[in-house]
């Protein structure tokens, strides 16, 4: 496959999704990794991801030279075409403003990487430092307003300094099939339905006739490992669903409809929702809230899976970009959402981990979650943070505000399917604000609270937009929850994009 190199870029995993879209399997590793490592994984083909440093500052994130001498095809994206160009014996300097966002591409010089890309092409850039003399053998190949592509076609290597993967690179897709079909012939060998299969015999075989628990939250990762361990060893397979009374509404009835009716997966339902208001009685700090749910998540988990000794397995909806994510070398400050689900569970709870997800990007934990024929509107829900409506409801929460949320929420979302726009939105929800404002409905002064109605577009979650939800929608949105919602009596779009706001409230 194709090994990407990590130097902390924010689309490095997109590459990835990508070159396994084209049917071809790819890793995303830390660019620290020994080059010994890497080579034993045979590689088709190397890219050294894009990142936030400079290769003129001490310390600088580097790769072995002798990765170029392998006769293995790299292609350097951004910091990579910088890093390149800088072990090989060219130039870096400091850009004078840097370039971001669209650029002209205009080719000098067509090379292998570039064929049948037009002489004049949209491409995505983000960068501040740029090349200034190409190293030894290097051709350029296209220039922006600075150099812009390079390569030593000899020695198959190739640098960019725009980014490919991005949907704004007009033929980005042209150059990245280029790469790993024309110059690292790489073999197609990534197939979903492969996968299933070598999981089910990969799970089966671990786990021969031991039992599973799983913590089943009603998302899509826990559900989709849920339902494959399930075809590989049925019954052996206990879930846990902890209701935390900060779901969404009637969560906890849908998860055992669906899963527990449907597929038949054996679910223990833990209604915890007066230990969970119990414990949050009075706090209104958020990074509290998350603890003290988080906390109680493990308590409430770790009791009940006694119930289950014997258990020699934990299994986890762990997904790729958590694996990425907890390997990167990126350091604290670039990674703004570190989040999980489940935190950590308490050491005593001796199990082995079984994550049968832990190779897979987010959309094929989805293709595999369809396959195994759960539903598409099941397998496209939009994600849901582990401390659910505890951090939606701004400051103190209690079981009013949860009712009051929970219903305005629940017409929204219904409205979204409705009227087609729910997977045209990446994550849509309702925030209750602690505010109270004057309404009047019939004769009646109201003196309610207000809801937000939140609704962001995004790839990575890192960076989002507000949602252009249509006029006429929202005023059918807000006239339902105002009309119908005992306890709001004003509704209000958030319009803040991310940065500089986040996509929750708290
Ligand atoms: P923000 O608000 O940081 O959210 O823009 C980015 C993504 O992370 C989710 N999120 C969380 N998920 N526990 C989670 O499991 C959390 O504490 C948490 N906080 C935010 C958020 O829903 C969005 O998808």
């Amino acid at each position: 496959g194709i090994i990407i190199l990590d130097f902390g870029s924010q689309y490095n995993q997109l590459i990835g999704r990508r070159i396994r879209e084209l049917g071809v399997y790819s890793e995303v590793l830390p660019f620290n990794t020994p080059l010994q490592e890497i080579l034993e994984r045979e590689p088709s083909g190397i890219i050294l991801s894009g990142g936030p440093s400079s290769v003129n500052v001490e310390n600088a994130n580097l790769v072995e030279k002798a990765l170029f001498e392998q006769n293995i095809p790299v292609l350097g994206i951004c910091y990579g075409m910088q890093l390149m160009t800088h072990l090989l014996g060219g130039s870096v300097k400091k850009g004078i403003k840097g370039e971001y966002g669209k650029a002209k591409l205009q080719i000098q010089k067509s090379n292998r990487l570039l064929s049948g890309v037009g002489r004049f092409s949209t491409v995505w850039m983000s960068h501040f430092d740029e090349v200034e003399t190409v190293p030894p053998g290097f051709v350029i190949n296209g220039t922006t307003d600075v150099i812009s592509a390079i390569s030593d076609e000899t020695k198959k290597i190739y640098c960019v300094q725009f980014h490919p993967e991005v949907s704004h690179t007009e033929e980005g897709w042209r150059m990245i099939e280029n790469f790993v079909f024309n110059i690292c012939e790489a073999p197609k060998n990534w197939k979903l339905t492969n996968y299933i299969d070598t999981a089910i015999a990969h799970i089966k075989e671990t786990v021969g006739d031991q039992k599973v628990i799983l913590g089943l939250s009603g998302g899509v990762d826990s559900s989709v490992a849920a339902v494959l361990i399930h075809r590989a060893i049925g019954d052996q397979l206990q879930c846990i669903f902890v209701d935390t009374g900060l779901l969404r509404k009637d969560e906890g009835r849908k998860v055992m409809e669906n899963y527990g009716e449907h597929f038949n997966l054996k679910i223990d339902m833990v209604d915890a929702a007066d230990r969970f208001l119990a414990k949050l009685e009075g706090i209104s700090d958020p990074e509290e809230k998350r603890k003290i749910i988080g906390n109680e998540f493990v308590a409430v988990f770790d009791e009940e899976s006694h119930k289950f000794e014997g258990a020699k397995f934990l299994a986890q909806g762990t997904i790729y970009p958590d694996v990425i994510e907890s390997q990167s070398v990126k350091g604290p400050s670039a990674v703004i959402k570190s989040h999980h689900n489940v935190g950590g569970l308490p050491e005593h709870m001796k199990m082995e981990l079984l994550e049968p997800l832990r190779e897979l990007f987010k959309d094929e934990v989805r293709k595999v979650g369809e396959e195994l024929g759960i539903p598409h509107h099941l397998v496209h829900r939009h994600p849901f943070p582990g401390p659910g409506l505890g951090i939606r409801i701004l400051g103190a929460v209690d079981a009013e505000k949860v009712r009051i949320l929970q219903e305005a929420d629940d017409i929204f979302i219904e409205e979204l399917y409705k009227n087609k726009l729910y997977d045209t939105v990446s994550q849509a929800f309702v925030v209750l604000l602690p505010v109270k404002s004057v309404g009047v409905m019939g004769d009646e002064r109201t003196y309610e609270f207000t809801a937000v109605v939140r609704s962001a577009n995004t790839t990575d979650f890192m960076t989002a937009t507000w949602s252009r939800l249509p006029y006429e929608f929202l005023d059918t949105v807000s006239n339902r929850i105002i009309n119908e919602v005992r306890g709001i009596n004003r509704v209000t779009y958030d319009i803040s994009s991310k940065p500089p706001a986040t996509i929750e409230w708290e």
